[in-house]
């Protein structure tokens, strides 16, 4: 068990969680996180958002009972972390644009601090956040909309290396967008399925790709965008 050192509301149902203790992990990887012994059962997926010395963050989204129970967590309070799990991020080539929709924004706080250049797209349906920590990690440009869609923002000609978190029907734009264009960039989707296990054991983030099913959690969350059969 480790220690909750704060937890934060940094726009309505959205909270900076920070976590006491020795981390590591890649870019992109996640971590399976309980603040509960016995319900609900599952321990809930959550990007990794920052590690520095003595501390990992999280940034979350309140959705149901899981996050709900993380929103309450004080200063002092325990929480049970596994992980790092996933394949993450590789290191991006070239000219990077790293793209977050809504929550879907958490890992590229991470992965800016190891790829300051890329140029980040950060789209929002209402109440921007964190935009100001993106601005300060970032030796590129920062992109923000507002209700409106942020891969209008952006020319995949002009990247070598695009990676993309966020819901499902924004990724599959991302792969439509990539099928219309020249293909010079390599696009990869980081997918946010359900999970239980987290580890392979169970089939439940089950993701249909073009030559079989793959998992989430061991396969991905990382894919490259034109592997992925979108439903
Ligand atoms: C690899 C990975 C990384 C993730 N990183 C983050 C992150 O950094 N920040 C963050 O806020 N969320 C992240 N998520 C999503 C997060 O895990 C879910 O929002 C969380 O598990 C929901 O738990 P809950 O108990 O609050 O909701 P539940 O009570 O289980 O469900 C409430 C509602 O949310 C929906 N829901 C549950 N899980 C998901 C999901 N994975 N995707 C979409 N809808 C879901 C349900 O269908 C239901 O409508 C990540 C998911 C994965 C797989
Ligand atoms: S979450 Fe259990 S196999 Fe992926």
């Amino acid at each position: 068990m480790t220690e909750v050192i704060s937890n934060e509301e940094v726009a309505p149902g959205v909270f900076r969680l920070a976590v006491a203790g020795q981390f590591d992990g890649k870019m992109g990887q996640f971590y399976m996180i309980r603040a509960w012994d016995n319900y609900p059962l599952l321990s809930r997926p959550l990007s990794i958002f920052d590690i520095t010395p003595g501390r990992i963050e999280f940034l979350y989204l309140v959705v149901g009972e899981g996050t709900t129970a993380f929103s309450k967590l004080k200063q002092g309070d325990q929480v049970k972390l596994d992980g790092p799990f996933g394949n993450g991020f590789e290191a991006p080539e070239g000219k990077t644009a790293f793209i977050g929709g809504g929550i879907g924004i958490a890992p590229f706080y991470y992965a800016l601090r190891q790829v300051p250049s890329a140029d980040v797209y950060l789209g929002f349906s209402r109440e921007p956040y964190m935009v100001e920590e993106f601005r300060a990690a970032s030796a590129g440009q920062t992109h923000v909309n507002v209700g409106g869609v942020i891969l209008d923002d952006l020319d995949f000609e002009d990247y070598d290396t695009i990676i993309a978190c966020g819901p499902h029907p924004m990724l599959h734009a991302v792969q439509r967008k990539q099928q219309a264009s020249s293909g010079r960039a390599k696009v990869y989707v980081s997918l946010e399925n359900r999970m239980a296990c987290g580890v392979g054991a169970c089939l439940v983030c089950s993701v249909k790709c073009k030559d079989k099913r793959k998992k989430a959690c061991t396969d991905g969350p990382v894919f490259p965008a034109e592997e992925v059969v979108f439903e």
